[in-house]
């Protein structure tokens, strides 16, 4: 969850942040679905195409190698955590890639696999066309190891200026469990969304008037539910998804950073309702 390719575009971000947006007005896909699509998502919603790409060192679950009803249920939980949003998630496509290098890569630059992530993936238009561009809307999901104990993802943040086309969420294999926050935390990063703590107690913290300010909270309680002291005294339960907090309790984003997604979504990854393959 902490993010190092993002932590530069901080303060960019900021500036731009929190400026109400109006509601998408979005329609359902008028186009066809690729043949992996599952079509059970939610119409009338600002539909983004999840591309999975499962990184394996070998064949066993220890070497990354997650079963696809997974990565369904992974998108059935995104749907469930981003249901306020204007936004729902259809599982597009999805690979398995064993390499034991990009696996175990532990260089957030990801020296490794880069160039082989500035080309994955396309759409299914964009591949048949052989075109090297990517759509930013297109949310690439990546799961490997993350070597250190203390990253369970990681998210490059929608920024202006800080799209590259290594754009994409890292997740660990091991926080794929049924109910895990960290891919919607990622995603979040991924639609410019600050963590709740950040800045701490300066200015407006995250930029956001409805999420209180607090201090990153201390190792004892992170990824835990226990009580947090915002920067006014204030005692309170952790519950935003963009919080270091555990599964049970990072459930909710607030109306500003439900509307920030919004506005960034259509202004940094010009996003177009609908898949885009016809
Ligand atoms: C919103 O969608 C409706 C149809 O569903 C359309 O009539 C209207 O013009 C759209 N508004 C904008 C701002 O695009
Ligand atoms: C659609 O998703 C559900 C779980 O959310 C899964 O069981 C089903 O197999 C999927 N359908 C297709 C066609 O992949
Ligand atoms: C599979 O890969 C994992 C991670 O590198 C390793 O811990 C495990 O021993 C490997 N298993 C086999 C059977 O090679
Ligand atoms: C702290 O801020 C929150 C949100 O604005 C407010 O509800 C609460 O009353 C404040 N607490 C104190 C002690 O000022
Ligand atoms: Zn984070």
């Amino acid at each position: 969850m902490f993010n190092f390719r993002s932590s530069l575009a901080l303060i960019i971000a900021l500036a731009a942040s929190a400026v109400m947006a109006s509601p998408l007005n979005v329609t359902s896909p008028k186009n066809s679905a690729p043949t992996t699509s599952n079509t059970t998502v939610v119409d009338n919603k600002g539909v983004i195409s999840v591309f999975w790409h499962v990184i394996t060192a070998n064949d066993t679950r220890e070497g990354g190698n997650l079963p696809v009803s997974l990565l369904y249920d992974q998108v059935k939980d995104l749907n469930h955590l981003y249901r306020d949003t204007g936004f729902s998630f259809v599982l597009a496509e999805y690979g398995y890639h064993r390499n034991e290098d990009w696996f175990n890569e532990n260089d957030p630059t990801r020296t490794m696999m880069y160039e082989w992530q500035t080309k994955t993936p396309f759409t299914p238009k964009e591949k048949a066309e052989g075109l090297e561009t990517k759509e930013f809307y297109d949310l690439n999901v990546y799961t490997r190891n993350i070597p250190n104990p203390l990253i369970l993802g990681d998210s490059p943040f929608a920024a202006e200026g800080f799209i590259d086309r290594t754009d994409g969420v890292h997740i660990d294999y091991i926080a794929t469990t049924p109910g895990a926050v960290t891919l919607a935390h990622e995603v979040g990063h991924w639609m410019g969304l600050l963590h709740v703590f950040e800045f701490e107690c300066e200015n407006e913290g995250d930029g956001l008037t409805d999420t209180l300010m607090q201090k990153v909270p201390p190792q004892s309680i992170i990824m835990s539910c226990e009580p947090r002291v915002a920067c006014n005294g204030t005692t309170f339960l952790p519950n935003n998804v963009m919080d270091y907090a555990g599964d049970d309790c990072a459930r909710e984003f607030t109306p500003q950073q439900r509307a920030l997604m919004r506005e960034n979504m259509i202004k940094l990854r010009h996003f177009k309702p609908g898949p885009v393959f016809n």
